[in-house]
């Protein structure tokens, strides 16, 4: 497997997350249940995609401001979730804030797999893409 279908994988779990929390009403034990997952998932995904792909990437002019762009998005998503466990599930304010994560983390999905993924694509050669699928999936592994 190369490094950007593990990332892939990933993605679209948080895409199908998101997709059911923003089709949830104000029953809180079914946004408790997947928010926690979501969050958990958005966390780790960061950490590793930060070690195991942009920090690679980083030694690369071809790549160092994808890298930079998706460290700041990578901000900004924290501070969204941030507001939201700020907000009781139950709160009328809780799934306009959940759209707006929503609609930062489809942005930068869809940045990353296009843009990024084809330069990256460039950047690294085929035996660096299959370790770095390794090295992230275990990283994934240990911070879930
Ligand atoms: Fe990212
Ligand atoms: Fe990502």
């Amino acid at each position: 497997m190369e490094i950007f279908n593990a990332i892939k994988q990933d993605h679209d779990h948080q895409r199908a997350l998101l997709n059911m929390l923003a089709d949830t009403s104000g029953d809180s034990k079914v946004r408790e249940k997947y928010y926690k997952e979501l969050k958990d998932a958005l966390e780790a995904h960061a950490i590793a995609e930060e070690r195991y792909f942009y920090a690679p990437l980083m030694d690369s002019d071809m790549t160092i401001e994808d890298s930079r762009h998706g460290i700041a998005e990578h901000h900004e998503i924290d501070e969204l979730i941030e507001a939201l466990d700020n907000t009781e599930f139950s709160d009328p304010s809780w799934l306009t804030k959940l759209k707006k994560l929503k609609d930062k983390v489809e942005h930068h999905l869809a940045d990353e797999e296009q843009a990024f993924f084809q330069r990256a694509g460039k950047v690294l050669d085929k035996s660096e893409k299959s370790q770095l699928a390794d090295e992230y999936q275990k990283e994934m592994e240990e911070q879930l």
